[in-house]
């Protein structure tokens, strides 16, 4: 069986869960192969690198007859459940860093001979290898964005054998780098569709409010196929307004809507308005919200309105479940919590979540910051580093650049000043405001202490020049000192830019409770809480904050025994789902603030 040894190019799908898909999620064998014998021959070549590979798990092949030598077989290999990562499903692979091969296999039914198909990933986590049918269709690196290749040569009517090799292993040049305060989640954690389209489809869309109005749309629409100028039609069926244009060579369309009952956009107010996006046999539904967000001076503006961003951060895991999170179930399940607190804002922290998270926030109402894993010490002078982290960039923007929620693209957290960061950093946010100029980008910054004086916090990051924001973590009464200190700190902060915390908070341990010293009890974190809320109202331009944590997360920085046991326990709510004290404290600030029309 002939192999092409390349790596296929990944096609993006956008508004994927409006096509016409055959979901692939469900029940995959798998096998550990924590020496990549199913990749690499034994003098470590790579057996999809060769025209006639003479081994490798992508085969998927069967013993022939009782001679033939086959030393693995898919059907015999206990499962797993995708989406799902494999830590928390598997006991023995919880701690599992390394390759897994999954497989499933699938029948084809495609509505018409001409028709193209797809197979989609919503995310992988590190690297996938993609096969079909002994056929390998591609490598993705990055786990948290979605990728896609076609299958419509390759695919057969019947009994079409799909394997991935997910492999979650750290590498220093990777974004991530080797060290997070996350667990590293590795399998295929997100949905996986089979796409069917006609010839020539739209492989994405965007719509937008027209910079420096309310009330026009501007529509774009990216055709692939053969006849790629083809006329696009876009319709908004509840505002009465449409338009129709021809896609130019490169199957590329725009078109301007004029939109006089536009109403906008906001969390008090998430209207969302239907549009159905449409070429030759192709047609696309959506739900878009239009907003304008701004900064002027130290203010953020939603709508031309100055808004307090009444915001958590929040890791993409169901504590209670455990494991990522993937689902739409998952995702009420934390911005519900979200809403409990009265928040308005949510930080997806540290690296883009699924676009169930920000499909849902636009529907209930929550602005949304997105992020890179570009967290704390990667590789700035590494090309590949940079390359990868602008890939993540763009396919996060791709993906969710219609979410009205999403205002904040964030580029990095808690990196080392530094020049070639500085460098690498800014390139990211040179791309951000090439890809979507319409939005805010920012990165968490941190704080250094005068050495003169422990209670003198200064904030002048060079890289702050570049944001939009100026935002910052901030530990003080955890890592810095204790709760008392709080009280006594003064700021120098160099930029004339809305102040935004992007972290602060404590340990506790839910249900421990002792006096307000004592370290992880709930009234340590509370009386954090308690003293941190009033010092940051005196920061001239402060215009909101995301505190660490929503709920504990999974953590192999945390290891300590009959506290931690393995979670980050900064969250307001423990990993069993029980609120802790200052779930009360931040809930009745931010009521304040929401009576304040803030
Ligand atoms: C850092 C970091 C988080 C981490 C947190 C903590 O600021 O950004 O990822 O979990 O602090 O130490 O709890």
């Amino acid at each position: 069986m002939a192999i092409a040894a390349v790596a296929r190019s990944e096609i993006f799908l956008g508004d994927v869960f409006a096509r016409k898909a055959t979901s692939l999620n469900g029940k995959w064998h798998f096998i550990v192969d924590p020496y990549d014998t199913g990749y690499f021959d034994y003098r470590l070549q790579a057996y999809d690198a060769s025209v006639k590979p003479g081994g490798g798990f992508f085969l998927d092949r069967r013993a022939k007859d009782k001679t033939d030598l086959v030393e693995y077989n898919f059907d015999t290999s206990p499962i797993l459940n995708v989406p799902g990562d494999w830590n928390s499903q598997n006991k023995e692979l919880f701690y599992y860093e390394g390759s897994v091969w999954y497989r499933t296999k699938f029948d084809v039914n495609r509505s018409a001979p001409d028709h193209r198909l797809f197979v989609y990933f919503g995310a992988a986590n590190y690297e996938a290898d993609v096969y079909l049918n002994g056929q390998k269709l591609g490598k993705h690196i990055g786990g948290f964005t979605p990728f896609a290749y076609e299958i419509t040569k390759f695919a057969r009517n019947k009994n079409n054998s799909l394997v991935v090799r997910v492999n979650n292993k750290r590498n220093i040049e990777g974004v991530p780098t080797v060290n997070t305060d996350w667990w590293n989640y590795g399998g295929l954690t997100r949905d996986v569709l089979l796409v069917e389209t006609p010839a020539t489809f739209i492989s994405n869309f965007r719509m937008r409010l027209k910079s420096g109005t309310t009330n026009t749309i501007e529509a774009s629409a990216q055709l692939d196929g053969t006849r790629e100028d083809q006329t696009v039609r876009i319709n908004f069926p509840l505002l009465k307004i449409a338009a129709e244009t021809r896609a130019d060579a490169n199957g590329v369309a725009h078109a301007e809507l004029e939109a006089p009952d536009l109403k906008l956009w906001s969390p008090e107010n998430p209207i969302l308005n239907d549009v159905e996006i449409s070429s030759g046999e192709d047609k696309l539904k959506d739900r878009v919200g239009f907003r304008t967000i701004a900064v002027s001076g130290t203010d953020v503006l939603l709508n031309g309105r100055k808004i307090f961003l009444r915001g958590i951060s929040i890791h993409e895991e169901n504590p209670v479940r455990g494991g990522r999170a993937w689902s739409e179930t998952d995702a009420k399940l934390l911005l519900g919590w979200a809403k409990q607190l009265n928040c308005n804002f949510v930080r997806l922290a540290h690296y883009p979540h699924n676009e169930h998270m920000a499909r849902l926030a636009d529907e209930i109402g929550i602005l949304v910051w997105e992020e890179i894993p570009v967290y704390w010490t990667i590789q700035w002078t590494n090309a590949e580093t940079l390359a990868n982290a602008e890939k993540q960039l763009s396919d996060v923007i791709s993906r969710d650049q219609n979410r009205a929620s999403v205002v904040v693209w964030s580029v990095a957290n808690e990196t080392p000043v530094g020049e070639a960061r500085t460098k690498f950093l800014k390139s990211l946010v040179d791309e951000a405001r090439s890809l979507d100029g319409t939005r805010l980008v920012s990165a968490a910054m941190e704080v250094r202490i005068d050495p003169n004086d422990p209670f003198h916090k200064i904030v002048d990051d060079p890289f702050g020049e570049f944001t939009d924001l100026c935002s910052f973590n901030e530990y003080t009464g955890w890592y810095d000192g204790l709760p008392e200190k709080i009280d006594r700190l003064r700021w120098s902060i160099k930029y004339q830019k809305p102040v935004f915390i992007s972290e602060f908070g404590a340990d506790a341990k839910q249900g421990f409770h002792a006096d307000a010293l004592t370290r992880f009890s709930e009234e340590y974190q509370a009386d954090v809480y308690t003293r941190t809320l009033p010092m940051l109202e005196k920061i001239p331009g402060f215009s909101g904050c995301t505190p660490w944590v929503l709920c504990d997360f999974r953590s192999p920085r945390r290891p300590l025994a009959g506290i931690q046991d393995g979670w980050n326990i900064k969250g307001l709510i423990g990993h069993d789902g029980k609120k802790k004290m200052a779930f009360a404290v931040l809930k009745t600030f931010y009521n304040e603030k929401a009576k304040m029309g803030n």
